[in-house]
């Protein structure tokens, strides 16, 4: 994507300096547009974990590029696997509900199991990470070309039958962030949105999730604004509303985990808009690659839910005469709960679109579609 007139990938290698993965920090967007460079694996833990990079393909791809750099390090320790092994654990404990981190490692982690000599590891692991990096790209792009076609009939229903020079709007409602700041590119709930304005269809964004973290607010609205896409922000609580008054024609939204039965497991409040979304009839999209589908398990209720750091409720940041601050929002003595995701059941999900083509929510569908992945 173009941030100005330069296109940037959201994590890429410095091609003067091997083995230093370079990322765009996210924490201080959209006000400041800082890169920053991972140079260890503590640099990678941290910068998952404090969200420095956020969504679900990019916290995976982050995680392959962090094995990279782990075998470099390795390169000076005596027990240059133990030393793997321990970053493998570290950056597994970052966060645990995006399924996509844990399938990048798995990947990395076979790309390298017959290999001994730490050369030979370094080479696999550098190669294997940046092949992930083009398969979220390539996938993303497909997850466009499907949901596109979504929004292109929604479009061409719109228009029905009226006059000649009359171009609908399409009015699409999306939850947090599942654009190219999400991913390597493209993004997910994003791309088909990407595609279909390039193709000259009339389209309109509601861009919520302006708590706990204000995803919304600062990440989809400002690329969405770079992209030149119409779009206003709401308040999480606004949603309902919209649709009951019938200014929403579609819902897509991103994801960070999926069950094998279609269950979704998205940033929190995902959950209020599908229920929102089934009691007034609008389609309700979930675009995700297959990697993060968890294909271990059926029910959204054995999806692990990351719990955040309280203080994320409790205070608020923002731009202030130049400089960004943080304000404590309640009283100073008052707790706050703070669950980063919630599951949304598959039986509020109109379908999920995918790199291999749109499917219902359900085991049947999803097999069918990806025969090669579910457990024999
Ligand atoms: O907590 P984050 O920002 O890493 O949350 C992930 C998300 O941005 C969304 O839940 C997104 O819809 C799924 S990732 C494409």
């Amino acid at each position: 994507m173009k941030v100005g007139n330069k296109h940037y990938r959201t994590i890429w290698e410095d091609e003067n300096k091997p083995g230093i993965i370079q990322v765009i920090d996210q924490r201080w967007l959209p006000h400041k547009f800082i890169i920053e460079s991972l140079k260890s694996v503590d640099g990678v833990v941290k910068a998952i974990k404090e969200m420095h990079v956020r969504g679900a393909p990019l916290v995976g791809i982050t995680a392959a590029y962090g094995i990279y750099i782990s075998a470099i390090e390795a390169q000076q320790k005596k027990g240059y696997k133990k030393h793997i092994l321990e970053s493998v654990e570290k950056i597994k404990s970052t966060r645990p509900t995006a399924k996509n981190l844990f399938w990048a490692i798995d990947e990395m982690l076979s790309s390298i199991s017959n290999l001994d000599d730490i050369d030979e590891i370094i080479r696999a692991t550098r190669a294997k990470a940046e092949e992930l990096a083009e398969k979220d790209i390539s996938d993303c792009k497909s997850i466009g070309e499907y949901g596109f076609k979504i929004i292109e009939n929604i479009y061409i229903n719109k228009k029905g039958s009226g006059v000649e020079s009359y171009a609908p709007t399409v009015n699409i409602l999306t939850h947090c962030n599942a654009g190219w700041l999400a991913t390597v590119d493209y993004g997910t709930a994003l791309a088909p949105i990407y595609i279909a304005h390039e193709r000259g269809i009339k389209l309109h964004v509601w861009v919520d999730e302006t708590r706990p973290r204000n995803q919304g607010a600062k990440l989809t609205a400002w690329e969405l604004g770079e992209n030149g896409i119409p779009h206003i922000l709401i308040v999480d609580n606004a949603g309902g509303h919209l649709m009951q008054k019938g200014m929403v024609d579609l819902v897509l939204v991103g994801s960070d985990r999926t069950t094998a039965a279609g269950d979704v497991a998205n940033k929190i409040g995902t959950y209020l808009k599908a229920l929102a979304a089934y009691d007034n009839n609008i389609p309700f999209y979930v675009a995700l690659p297959s990697s993060t589908i968890d294909w271990e398990i059926e029910k959204g209720e054995n999806i692990p839910i990351e719990e955040r750091n309280p203080d994320e409720v409790r205070y608020v940041d923002g731009l202030y005469k130049n400089e960004i601050v943080n304000i404590l929002i309640p009283p100073e003595t008052s707790p706050a709960l703070n669950y980063a995701f919630d599951v949304t059941p598959a039986r509020l999900v109109t379908g999920l679109i995918t790199e291999r083509g749109i499917c219902k929510a359900n085991k049947v569908s999803i097999a069918k579609l990806f025969p090669d992945k579910i457990r024999k």
